[in-house]
């Protein structure tokens, strides 16, 4: 039996004006209209042997978090919440922290990690990749979900295929955390190098050991405050001044870059990782021109734009290779090949406070 552990406690604020600190995009209906990211994370799971998902995320999200899951059929599902982002490293090991919680020492729950903000068009291929690593990571390794790199994206982490381990299975001989530019295209034409999707399967207690080679003092704060933290309702509270002390870290760098005991299983499931408006725009069907339109809009010469239209109509004449986001209180009018730069305007809104 796996237990899914969906991290949900990220910014996401390159899908500004739609995502926002009190909303930001895992919870947001990005690429279905009836379902959020997070429901959709949920969702992909159906029909697999497992236990509820433990979802864990910031304090502030604790009551869209459980609506959220409610709706998708989890009313009690167990939420951590966090008093401060501290990154995935410290995320994941209050979640294996709690699996191992009042368990026998010799047992070792496996956990599937997910990011609760990518799209997965293929669910079966999906669940099938998940069955290929079920034995990997009951020999102790980590297992990771690598895909074919498409591009020298520098925002992913790379991975490095070793010896063939099984049917679409292979050691990982090096894994690279967002490598600079250069290096991700020498990466990309080696053809030796699979992408990171940013999803895990291990035993909880596998990665606690990683993590105690590693970087202890995470380790000792996730520890200390999963110790003292509160319990109200499904809600696990970790202590907020121990935990405020935990440096900032994510798995890749962490744990992933540095452990000899990594395994990869090939991905083929229509992955992506909706990180701005241009790859939502990627994956969203097109008409005839290239345009992805959702609300009211009207368009008149118009090619490879993205608009959403939440609360007005929205008009374009004569334009091409745009991002248009429409809100209430807020327009994004961007170039779709300069949407990474999105948050720059975040940054500048919080700085001008
Ligand atoms: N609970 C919690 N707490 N969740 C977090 C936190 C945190 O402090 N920080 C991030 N997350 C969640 C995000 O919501 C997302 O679902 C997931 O963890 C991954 O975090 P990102 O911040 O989106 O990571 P990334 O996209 O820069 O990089 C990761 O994913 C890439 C693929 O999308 C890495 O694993 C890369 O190696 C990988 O290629
Ligand atoms: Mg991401």
């Amino acid at each position: 039996m796996i237990h899914p552990v969906i991290m949900a406690g990220g910014t996401g604020s390159r899908l500004w004006p739609l995502s926002r600190q009190l909303n930001p995009k895992q919870f947001l209906k990005l690429t279905d209209q009836h379902l959020s990211m997070l429901q959709l994370t949920v969702a992909r799971l159906d029909g697999m042997e497992s236990a509820d998902p433990l979802l864990i995320c910031n304090e502030d999200h604790r009551f869209l978090a459980a609506e959220q899951m409610r709706q998708a059929g989890y009313k009690d599902t167990r939420i951590i919440l966090e008093p401060c982002g501290r990154n995935t490293a410290p995320a994941i090991a209050l979640a294996a922290l709690q699996l191992v919680k009042n368990i026998d020492e010799n047992q070792n729950p496996l956990m599937l990690v997910l990011a609760a903000d990518h799209l997965i068009k293929d669910i079966a291929a999906f669940q099938s990749g998940i069955q290929k690593a079920i034995p990997l990571a009951q020999e102790d390794k980590l297992v990771t979900f690598g895909i074919v790199p498409g591009h020298a994206e520098t925002g992913y982490g790379y991975i490095q295929q070793g010896p063939e381990l099984g049917e679409n299975s292979f050691s990982v001989s090096r894994f690279v955390e967002k490598p600079d530019q250069k290096t991700a295209e020498e990466y990309l034409a080696s053809g030796d190098y699979l992408w990171n999707s940013g999803m895990f399967l291990f035993g909880a207690r596998t990665y606690l050991q990683e993590l105690q080679k590693h970087r202890p003092d995470i380790l000792a704060i996730c520890q200390a405050a999963l110790d003292d933290a509160s319990e109200d309702l499904h809600f696990t509270r970790v202590n907020e001044s121990v935990f405020a002390e935990c440096p900032e870290d994510s798995i890749d760098y962490a744990v992933m870059e540095k452990t000899d005991n990594a395994a990869v299983v090939a991905l083929d499931a229509g992955w992506s990782d909706i990180g701005s408006w241009s790859a939502l725009w990627e994956v969203s069907e097109k008409d005839s021109c290239g345009n992805a339109f959702s609300g009211d809009v009207i368009a008149h010469n118009t090619e490879s734009t993205l608009v959403r239209a939440d609360s007005r109509l929205v008009a374009t004449v004569g334009v091409k290779d745009l991002v248009i986001i429409e809100t209430k209180d807020a327009l994004l009018v961007a170039h779709k090949d300069q949407v990474q730069d999105v948050k720059k305007v975040v940054e500048r809104i919080k700085n001008d406070g």
